[in-house]
Formats: structure tokens, sequence, C-alpha cells
């Protein structure tokens, strides 16, 4: 079942429940910000602190970077992470595919506001499916006549029951560059999280595999040769008005990217597709 729903405010989303599993998706941002699986744990995190309201990102789910991550590298004062996750997109396309499959494709063309910060014309758009696994992928279309570059990110906040206890395999003997001393390093073995941690690896493995307990998360990436690894930690949490003060021990964020180094440029009518798949087993 598919069902348009909304907001006091207005906050428009979409809810999804098949046979398989359930999903919400805010039309602002095209922002996955609720996935179930049948008699498994929500699999992705969402701070009970987030914004639902029109300019403001949500805290958790799957936001979408683009057309860049982080800072904007030729003007730092526009908005962190771009601008395609605090505008509405359309739906263009909804479809149940089978009683266990639902399939959305949500769409952002350029307008005003787009144009004032990033003068370029693309095409944009984000195909999900909602089954046993989670799929997302964002396809960016130049449609201008002059090349552009992008970076971008599906900034998956992934659930856990205690990041002390998490590790992350896949990133063992890559390169990566840590944002909070601004120097690169090489990672020796699985990741555990102990402290605030905020890096771009580069040339994960395809395979990323997230274990909590006796839960194990994998994650697939396709169009990526970088990811980000990212939690707050305490200090950073308490600089943010959308996370509340624990909210960081039960979250990860894995974010399939292109970022830093892995940008892309495209040229005029040139496609460039960032895909994940999402599986708790
Ligand atoms: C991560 C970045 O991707 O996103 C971090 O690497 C950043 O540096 C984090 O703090 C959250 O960003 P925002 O804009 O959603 O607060």
């Amino acid at each position: 079942m598919i069902t348009h729903k909304q907001l006091d405010n207005g906050f428009k989303y979409i809810e999804i429940k098949n046979k398989e599993a359930e999903a919400k998706i805010a039309l602002q941002g095209a922002h996955l910000f609720h996935y179930k699986v049948k008699d498994k744990p929500s699999l992705l995190w969402l701070s009970q602190a987030a914004y639902f309201e029109e300019g403001k990102a949500i805290r958790g789910g799957i936001p979408i970077c683009f057309p860049w991550f982080g800072k904007n590298k030729d003007n730092p004062s526009l908005p962190q992470h771009g601008f395609a996750r605090t505008q509405l997109w359309a739906v263009i396309s909804e479809e149940e595919k089978d009683d266990s499959t639902t399939y959305i494709r949500l769409q952002l063309t350029p307008n005003a506001h787009t144009l004032a910060q990033w003068n370029y014309l693309f095409d944009v758009t984000l195909d999900i499916l909602i089954g046993e696994a989670l799929s997302i992928a964002l396809s960016v279309t130049n449609t201008d006549i002059k090349p552009f570059e992008i970076s971008t990110a599906l900034h998956t906040y992934f659930s856990v029951s205690d990041i002390e206890t998490v590790l992350i395999k896949g990133l063992d003997g890559r390169n990566y560059y840590d944002a909070l001393d601004e120097k690169n390093y090489i990672q020796r073995g699985d990741i555990l999280i102990q402290e605030e941690v905020d890096r771009v690896y580069f040339y994960p493995s395809e395979t990323i595999d997230l274990f909590d307990g006796d839960t194990k998360v994998k994650l697939q990436q396709e169009g990526s040769n970088s990811l980000v690894v990212w939690n707050p930690w305490i200090e950073k949490s308490k600089q943010m008005n959308d996370m509340t003060a624990d909210g960081y021990r039960s979250m990860v964020c894995l974010e399939t990217s292109n970022a830093r180094e892995d940008s892309k440029v495209l040229n005029p009518n040139d496609t460039y597709v960032l895909k994940a798949i999402v599986q708790t087993l």
C-alpha cells in the first residue's frame, strides 16, 4: 500500500507498506526516514529530536547530499551537503511491483533557488525499492551545455544497539582522510568506534558489513569509491539542536558517496549513478 500523508504543518511524506517491509519517504529531500523489514529491527536511525519542517534536513534516515558533499569548495557559506536535502522533490513514479516490493521514483530539477546557489541545469532522480532489501539509487544527468563537478552522498544513518560494540568490516588497509585533524591515514583492521569519528575512506570494498551483536547488516555499493564513516560523539552532539544527549550511542553513518578526490565531472548529457543496497541478514 502506498499512502500520501501530511503532518499538521504541511510536511508531506509517503508511507509504504507491503508484505515484507514498511517505509516512509519525505518529499522534502526525497528523504527516506524509516525502513523496517517484518520481524527485524528498524534499519535506519532517526533522531528523537529530528525536525520535520520546511527548509530543515531530517536528522536520520538517508539524507541525499547533492551537488556537493560537506562544505562547498568555492563558497563555504553555502549550506553544507548541498541543497537537495531541503528541496521539494516530485514523485514521478510509484508502483507496487509485487506484494513484497514497492518502487518509488522522485525527481529534482533546477529552480531559482538551486540556480542561485549552483548555476547549472541538471536532472536528478532517486529510485527507491522497498522490499526485503532496500535499494536506493541517485542518478544525476548533466542537462546543461557546460560540464559540472559533483560530489554526492547517500548519507545513511544506521541504527545500532550500542555504538561501542559495533564492528565495521570492509575497510582494512584502505586510505582515509580524517576530517578531525585533516590528515590522511591507513586503516588497520576493522573499525570500532569509541570516540568522535569523521572520515572519508577511499576505495572501500563493494560490500561493507556492520556487525551489531547477532545482527549483520550488509551494505553493497555501486558507483562509489569513497565511504564516509561518521559519529559525532558527545561534544559535537551538544552543538546540534536535533540530537538528544545520548542519540550518538545508537547510530553510525556509513555514507555511500563520491566525496573529496572521488568527485565526478559530468559533461553535457553524461549520467552518473550512485547506488546502495542494504539488507539485514
Ligand atoms: C558527515 C560529515 O557526512 O555529515 C560531518 O562528514 C558532518 O562532518 C555530518 O558533521 C553531519 O552534517 P550535517 O550538515 O547533517 O549536520
